[in-house]
């Protein structure tokens, strides 16, 4: 099992000033921050990204809403990091999501959902691989 994960805090949160507060809260659940950055996803990076979910009806307003402001993107470690990290986020509707996760707190729909978390080890080492070096991973 791997021990790291990648996260985007989504345009909704930056926008609503919450990266500080959900990037504290990966920090307190053990996250070591291995690499962050701000950055504006294009049109073709957002379609890219979320190539899985082109054939759906959703995917036109995922692009458009993932390109609708800047993001900060980080890799993060610590043991079991990808199931923890789905743990502490919540489902991908805020309405269902347990009390206490990030997109129970900060989410606004299921689109506008406050924060994304790699599904596998697999998936995790690729989207890492989309923004960062191995060098700039410390
Ligand atoms: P993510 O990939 O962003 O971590 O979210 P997830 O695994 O919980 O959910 P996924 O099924 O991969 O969906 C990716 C993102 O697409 C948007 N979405 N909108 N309007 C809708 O019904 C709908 N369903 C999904 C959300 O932004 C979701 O996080
Ligand atoms: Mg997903």
């Amino acid at each position: 099992m791997s021990n790291r994960t990648f996260t985007i805090v989504k345009p909704d949160s930056v926008r609503k000033g919450n990266f500080g507060k959900i990037i504290s809260r990966l920090e307190s659940e053990g996250f070591q921050i291995l690499g962050l950055k701000k950055t504006s996803l294009s049109q073709k990076q957002a379609q890219g990204f979320y190539a899985v979910h082109r054939e759906r009806p959703f995917f036109s307003g995922l692009v458009e809403y993932m390109t609708s402001g800047p993001v900060y993107v980080a890799a993060l470690q610590r043991d079991n990091a990808v199931a923890h990290l789905r743990k502490v986020m919540g489902a991908t509707d805020p309405a269902k999501a347990d009390a206490g996760t990030i997109r129970k707190e900060f989410g606004e729909s299921i689109e506008q959902n406050a924060i994304h978390g790699s599904d596998s080890d697999e998936n995790a080492k690729i989207e890492i691989s989309f923004f960062f070096a191995e060098s700039e991973l410390l």
